[in-house]
């Protein structure tokens, strides 16, 4: 199956934080695999800004250096990269002084020449105000300008609620696009395509018979490069507020009447307000050790920020409840962690036991379970219990009914996009379908705050993990305490 690539208006593209990290390794790369899937039109100018003193043709090399080292398989030869890098140019300018703004001003064409005018704010949040305020002032943007702006959008309520307030004050609301990278996921929006493109699921998908919903995020990657981000966030700001809440959303919500930013943002919205605050005894934070193994040692997480007093959290779980009519009783158990024994993000849908075993007691007890595999191995597989083959009476078990989606679409079908070549096309074609709104990310910070405060007030300390392991021993608790266990972190 081929994927259809449909060629975007040609835009004029902004990076402020152009030689930074997210420039480097994801939004140039994002842009060159896009324009070699012949999405671009060629009459894009990408223009690259930041304090640094550079000449345009330095810039084209660092982008050059940039590309082949994280464009990945997906780039393509035949002078497609020197055709990119003629519509790349730089500035040197000065995010909260004036340098270089009639420099940027010059180089953008003329509004009515190329409309859509896209400026990515890949720059510390401290930035997003005086950036905004000067790229109004400097007649850089129309009402079909959009600015883009990266997590961590504001480290609690009010930082956010401040934020938004700044961002507003020179943008509306459908110019801001929040970037949510797990939103641009292919298999995360396949979430949506499986609920509600089937008439399978959806009767089933509610408290009746949806005994409880695992959500995991595990990665084997430790912090290293981030300590100092790392050390002020831990997991629970730093993945469970955003990418696991973004997953909840989306598992949990109900039914959008169309596939439309406000109609989908709703319906999310609705899930995070009827979060239950979570109870104290309900949350475990782990830290991870140092790994000793003399073939791949690495430090302790500790170790690594160097503070041997650290009581960050590297791994969060936690038992949510929503209170509305579909999920009343049913509880979400959430994990993440860093250094884990496999990178996994699954979600699993436990089913209810048959109410009745025509069977009986000797057939044992059997459930079905839907996997969902976010990454690796995309794709989902349904449990399903049969006779076990042979003589001698009607034993049961249970056999997978498994899907890779790799597999069932083709080579090409298998390779999708990555989440940022997704989201900034959708940036340039004006869909915030996939962007957070202001509201909802003010709601996730409401819910996440008292759990931060909490744990602060009582002085818990996260409990150490060993590093390749599943997570500290207190989240398998976490589930044993309810008669239930963690699905394994397999690849
Ligand atoms: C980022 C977090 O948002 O997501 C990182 O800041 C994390 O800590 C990353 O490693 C995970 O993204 P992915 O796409 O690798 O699952």
């Amino acid at each position: 199956m081929v994927s259809r690539v449909i060629p975007v208006d040609p835009f004029d593209l902004v990076i402020f934080g152009g030689t930074g990290d997210l420039a480097q390794r994801k939004i140039l790369p994002a842009l060159f695999r896009r324009h070699c899937a012949g999405q671009l039109t060629g009459a894009e100018r990408i223009i690259g800004a930041a304090r640094t003193e550079l000449s345009s043709t330095e810039y084209r090399t660092i982008v050059a250096e940039a590309l082949r080292k994280h464009a990945g398989s997906k780039a393509c030869g035949g002078g497609a990269l020197e055709a990119f890098l003629e519509q790349v140019s730089y500035v040197a300018l000065d995010a909260k002084g004036e340098v270089g703004w009639t420099a940027l001003s010059d180089q953008l064409r003329p509004v009515e020449q190329a409309p859509v005018r896209v400026f990515y704010f890949s720059v510390a949040p401290g930035l997003f105000g005086p950036l905004a305020e000067r790229v109004q002032r400097y007649g850089l943007a129309n009402a079909d300008t959009r600015i883009v702006v990266e997590k961590p959008f504001g480290r609690d309520l009010a930082s956010a609620r401040d934020l938004n307030r700044t961002l507003a004050g020179h943008f509306d609301e459908g110019q801001i696009y929040r970037i949510d990278h797990y939103l641009g996921k292919e298999t995360v929006q396949n979430l949506m395509a499986v609920r509600f493109g089937n008439m399978l699921f959806e009767p089933l998908w509610n408290s009746q018979y949806v005994d409880h919903i695992q959500i995991t995020v595990a990665e084997t990657v430790g912090v290293e490069g981030r300590e100092e981000y790392y050390e002020r966030a831990g997991a629970m700001r730093d993945m469970m507020q955003n990418h696991l809440m973004q997953l909840l959303c989306l598992i949990a919500m109900e039914p959008p009447a169309k596939f439309d930013p406000d109609a989908v943002r709703d319906e999310k919205l609705k899930v995070i307000r009827a979060l239950d605050p979570v109870e104290p005894h309900h949350i475990v934070r782990g830290q991870y050790q140092a790994r000793l193994d003399p073939e791949a040692p690495h430090p302790s997480y500790r170790g690594l920020v160097n503070n041997p007093r650290s009581t960050t959290e590297s791994y969060v779980a936690l038992k949510a409840h929503i209170s509305n009519w579909r999920w009343a009783g049913t509880p979400f158990y959430l994990r993440t962690g860093k250094r884990l024994v496999n990178r996994s993000s699954v979600i699993n849908v436990m089913f209810k036991d048959a109410p009745h075993s025509i069977f009986g007691a000797e057939a044992g007890r059997h459930a079905n379970h839907l996997k969902i595999r976010l990454q690796p191995n995309e794709g989902i597989t349904l449990s399903v219990t049969i006779k076990e083959p042979g003589q001698g009476g009607m034993r049961l078990v249970d056999v997978p009914l498994d899907m890779s989606f790799a597999e069932a679409l083709g080579p090409e079908g298998g390779d999708p996009p990555d989440a940022y070549e997704r989201l900034i096309m959708d940036v340039v074609r004006g869909n915030q379908t996939l962007f957070m709104r202001g509201d909802e990310v003010e709601a996730a910070w409401a819910w996440t705050d008292p759990l931060i405060a909490g744990w602060k007030s009582r002085g818990d300390v996260p409990k150490p993990y060993e590093s390749g392991s599943t997570g500290p021993g207190d989240a398998d608790l976490l589930m044993r305490r309810d008669g239930r266990e963690w699905r394994g972190i397999n690849p």
